[in-house]
């Protein structure tokens, strides 16, 4: 018989509402990815690198010319001080990563502390690892954990802590204040941090991200993971990895190497010329976003609904109460993309216990016909659905 924690999994939440909005032709504000094709330079070197390149099995942890470009990529950006001999492992996504991760570090029986709202990749992982999650239950509109929620959460059986950051679907990028607050409990529990990071390079109005690796306390303690797929809006590449100090990068190496063992050599290739060549880029993708950011927030203000404020990611939430709506975020939801044509995702799928059901979230790298469609069509549905119970 298969094994309940994958086989009475219901299907994402973001496969039923793209394919919802296929079958039914609505504009799709639900899936994170973006309407934009992604930087021709690092796609053109990807076709150069299948057509001409090296395509039989790359080297198990990546090839070594993308593991120094992320290592060069994340001093320069962020000031960290990775060995890419050492410590840096290519993988397939960060998803990859992430079922690495979980399954190097988590012995049946541990603890796992991870955040609601939660990516949904975690808990069926961690799990299967025989780890045990525990939630911390964070609320809009701001999502900050606080002392007494550590408290409660941390225990001498915490093997590992699960961070987001920034949070998708919240949109917040979590300060230093945060971050030592939380390196604070990692150090006393002797915990290891699980740090998705897949959203770094995408944070708004100047705010610069903080990569809990660098934390003090942490270098030794931290497993930081990023996506290409994010960096370059490529998300469909699959291309991520794994930085760890040397005695974690030696045990998450080995999970690694029995999931994918490799990943495909031309996107890797094509990744680490993207990051090599990236100035360009990465002075663009952000004030592009960011118009698009604001063009959805104007929209939406204009129409009525209250809009909460993205700090970073692709998304952008609206709280529903705020709006008049009384429905509950995943009827919502539904209503909208069946009855008007315009997908979103409910937050309260992030969450396994105690829901949050107020809030909406949308991403917005759309063009902006897409953005002024979902706009229009979103506010119909208010408009018909408000005075709803
Ligand atoms: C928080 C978070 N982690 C991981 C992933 C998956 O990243 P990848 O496509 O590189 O596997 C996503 C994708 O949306 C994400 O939002």
């Amino acid at each position: 018989m298969p094994s309940p924690i994958f086989n009475d999994l219901p299907t994402t939440i973001f496969e039923v509402m793209s394919s919802l909005s296929r079958e039914l032709g609505a504009v799709n504000l639900g899936q994170g990815f973006p309407d934009d094709p992604g930087p021709l330079y690092v796609r053109e070197r990807a076709a150069d690198a299948v057509l001409n390149g090296y395509n039989q099995y790359p080297s198990m942890l990546g090839l070594p010319e993308l593991r120094a470009a992320v290592a060069r990529h994340y001093n320069a950006r962020q000031g960290l001080d990775l060995d890419w001999a050492r410590e840096v492992t290519v993988t397939s996504g960060a998803t990859e990563a992430l079922a690495s991760a979980f399954l190097a570090l988590v012995e049946p029986g541990d603890e796992v502390v991870m955040f609601q709202p939660v990516y949904d990749a975690y808990a069926p992982i961690v799990r299967r690892a025989g780890g045990v999650p525990v939630f911390v239950s964070l609320q809009p509109p701001d999502f900050r954990w606080t002392r007494e929620m550590l408290d409660a959460a941390f225990s001498p059986h915490t093997r590992v802590v699960a961070l987001n950051n920034p949070l998708n679907p919240a949109a917040i990028v979590y300060a230093a204040e945060d971050l030592a607050l939380l390196a604070e409990y990692c150090v006393r529990f002797d915990a290891v941090a699980v740090c998705d990071e897949v959203w770094e390079e995408v944070v708004f109005d100047g705010r610069r991200h903080t990569p809990l690796l660098g934390v003090p306390g942490m270098r030794e303690r931290c497993v930081k993971i990023g996506s290409a797929g994010k960096m370059f809006g490529l998300t469909g590449w699959k291309v991520g990895w794994l930085c760890a100090a040397p005695a974690l990068t030696h045990a998450l190496a080995k999970a690694h190497q029995f999931l994918t063992f490799t990943t495909p050599p031309n996107l890797q290739a094509a990744v680490a010329y993207g990051l090599e060549e990236g100035s360009q880029w990465f002075g663009s993708m952000v004030p592009t976003l960011q118009a698009s950011r604001d063009r959805l927030t104007e929209g939406l203000t204009r129409e009525g609904f209250a809009v909460i404020p993205s700090q970073g990611t692709y998304f952008l939430n609206i709280d529903l109460p705020g709006s008049g709506i009384a429905l509950a975020d995943h009827e919502f939801a539904m209503r909208a993309v069946r009855e008007f044509g315009v997908g979103s995702i409910p937050v309260s799928a992030f969450y396994e216990q105690d829901p949050v059901t107020s809030v909406l979230r949308l991403c917005f790298p759309k063009y902006d016909a897409t953005i002024d469609a979902g706009v229009e069509r979103l506010a119909r549905a208010r408009e018909a659905l408000s005075t709803l119970k």
